[in-house]
C-alpha cells in the first residue's frame, strides 16, 4: 500500500521539490491549491496527470488555510498518514503590510490542520510536519541558533510562525500526535520566489550581464543568512516525519552569508568581478573586471563585448525602501541535531546553490520575451 501524504503550499518552492520526492518514494500526493484567476501550478506542472486517468499519484484539491471547513473536509476525504503544512504567507517584508492576513493564514492555518486532524480521529494515523522558520530566533539571543536557543520574532510573519510552532508542540503534548516542527534556515534555489533577495540577484545579475537590465536595487546589504538548497532541506521534512518520536529540529548548513557576499558570489559565477564603496544608502557596487573567459563560456561569447564597456559602471545600489521596519541580521543554525538524529547532511554547498541557480536564470532571462522589453513583472513593488 502507498502512503499519502497531503502538503499544503504544493504550489510553492517547497511543495514542488517535497511532491517530486515523495512521488519517487512511491506516496501518492495530494495537494492544496488555491484558486486563482491564472494558472499557478508552473512549478508542479511537469507532475501533473489528467485528472480522467485512473491510479493517479498526484491530486489536487482547491483549499486555504483561512478556511476551516475546506482543510476539514479535505483532510476527512484525503485521510493522510502525513501532512506537510508549508502553506504560508511567507514574504517577511510583506507581512508588514499584511498582518492581520499573515497571522490568520499562517499562524490559525496550522491550528486548523492540527484541529480538523483530531476532530477527525486521526491523531494516531496523521503525522504532522510544520513549516517553522529560523525567523523565529529573530534577535539572535545565541550564535549559532539551536532547538533550545530561545525566540524572538521581529516581524508578524515571524510572530504568526511562533504561534505555530508552539500549538503544534502543544497539540503534541495535549493529544500525544506525532506532531514535528522543521526549524528551517533560508533554503533557496531555480525555483524560488522572485521577490526573496538571493533569487532577486541571480535574476538581476543575470539581466545586468545579458544587457538587459543596467542595475539593481537591494536594502539591507549586511545582513547575513545561513543559506542551503531546498532540494536537500525537504529531505530532512520527509525524515523527521519517519522517525518513531515526533520532535522539533534546526536544519541549517552552519555557515551564514552577507547579502553583499552573495551579491558578489553571482557576479563571479559568471566572471565578472564586482566591488563594493561607500556606505549605508550611498554603498554602490561596481563592475571592476571581467574573466573574459569564463564570462564567455558562462553567458555567451556574442555578449561580451557590449559588456566590456560596463567597466567601471554601478550595477548594485542601496534603495532604503527595502529596509524593512524591524530586521533579523544574523542567522546561522547549528544543525548537530539534525544530523546526529535524523543522519540528514546537506548536499549542496553556497557555490553549488549559485551555480545552480545562476545557471537557471542566465538561460531563462534569455528566452524571456517580455523581460526583453525591460518589464520587471513581479519587481514592481518593494519586497
Ligand atoms: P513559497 O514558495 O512562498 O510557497 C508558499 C505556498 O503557500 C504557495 O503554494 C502558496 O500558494 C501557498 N499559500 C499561501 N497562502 C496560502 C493560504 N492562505 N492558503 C493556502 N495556501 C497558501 O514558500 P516556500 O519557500 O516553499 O516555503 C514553504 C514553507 O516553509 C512556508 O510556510 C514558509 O513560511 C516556510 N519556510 C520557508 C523557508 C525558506 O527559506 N524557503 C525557511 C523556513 C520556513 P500560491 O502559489 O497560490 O501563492
Ligand atoms: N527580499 C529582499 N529584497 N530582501 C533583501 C533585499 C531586497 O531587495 N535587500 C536586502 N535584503 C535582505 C533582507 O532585509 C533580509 O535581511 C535578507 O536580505 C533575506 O531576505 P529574504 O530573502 O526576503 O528572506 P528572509 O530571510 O526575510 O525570509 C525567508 O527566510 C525565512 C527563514 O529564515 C523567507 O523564506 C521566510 O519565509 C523564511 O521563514
Amino acid at each position: 500500500m502507498s502512503k499519502i501524504a497531503l502538503i499544503t503550499g504544493i504550489t510553492g518552492q517547497d511543495g514542488a521539490y517535497l511532491s517530486e520526492y515523495l512521488i519517487k518514494k512511491g506516496y501518492i500526493v495530494h495537494g492544496m491549491k488555491r484558486r486563482s484567476s491564472l494558472f499557478n501550478t508552473e512549478r508542479i506542472d511537469h507532475l501533473y496527470q489528467d485528472p480522467h486517468r485512473e491510479n493517479r499519484n498526484l491530486i489536487l484539491h482547491y483549499g486555504d488555510l483561512t478556511d476551516s471547513m475546506n482543510i476539514t473536509r479535505i483532510i476527512q476525504e484525503v485521510q493522510p498518514d502525513e501532512i506537510y503544512n508549508l502553506a504560508a504567507m511567507s514574504h517577511v517584508k510583506v507581512s508588514f503590510d499584511m498582518p492581520e492576513y499573515t497571522a490568520n493564514a499562517d499562524g490559525v492555518g496550522t491550528l486548523r490542520i492540527l484541529e480538523a486532524v483530531r476532530l477527525l480521529d486521526l491523531t494516531k494515523k496523521t503525522r504532522i510536519y510544520q513549516a517553522s522558520t529560523s525567523e523565529l530566533y529573530g534577535l539572535v539571543q545565541e550564535i549559532p541558533q539551536k532547538e533550545t536557543t530561545p525566540f524572538y520574532p521581529r516581524s508578524p510573519y515571524a510572530v504568526a510562525k511562533l504561534y505555530a510552532y508552539w500549538i503544534t508542540v502543544n497539540y503534541r503534548e495535549a493529544y500525544g500526535m506525532h506532531a514535528s516542527n522543521g526549524i528551517l534556515f533560508n533554503h533557496e534555489s531555480p525555483l524560488r520566489g522572485e521577490t526573496f533577495v538571493t533569487r532577486k540577484i541571480t535574476r538581476a545579475v543575470s539581466r545586468i550581464v545579458l544587457g538587459m537590465q543596467e542595475k539593481t536595487y537591494l536594502g539591507n546589504l549586511s545582513a547575513q543568512r545561513d543559506w542551503g538548497h531546498a532540494k536537500d532541506y525537504i529531505r530532512a521534512m520527509h525524515l523527521i516525519l519517519q522517525q518513531d518520536t515526533p520532535s522539533d529540529y534546526v536544519i541549517a548548513t552552519g555557515i551564514t552569508t552577507s547579502v553583499r557576499d552573495f551579491i558578489k558570489k553571482a557576479f563571479e559565477e559568471v566572471g565578472v568581478e564586482v566591488e563594493f564603496k561607500g556606505e549605508g544608502v550611498d554603498e554602490k557596487g561596481f563592475i571592476s573586471s571581467i574573466d573574459t573567459s569564463k564570462f564567455g563560456e558562462r553567458v555567451g561569447q556574442e555578449y561580451l563585448e557590449s559588456f566590456q564597456k560596463r567597466i567601471g559602471t554601478e550595477a548594485v545600489n542601496v534603495d532604503p525602501a527595502y529596509f524593512r521596519p524591524t530586521e533579523v541580521e544574523l542567522l546561522i543554525g547549528d544543525p548537530t541535531k539534525s544530523k546526529t538524529v535524523l543522519g540528514w547532511e546537506p548536499k549542496y554547498d553556497l557555490p553549488a546553490l549559485v551555480k545552480d541557480m545562476m545557471q537557471s536564470d542566465v538561460e531563462l532571462m534569455k528566452k524571456d520575451a517580455f523581460l526583453k522589453d525591460g518589464g520587471y513583472r513581479t519587481m514592481n513593488y518593494f519586497e
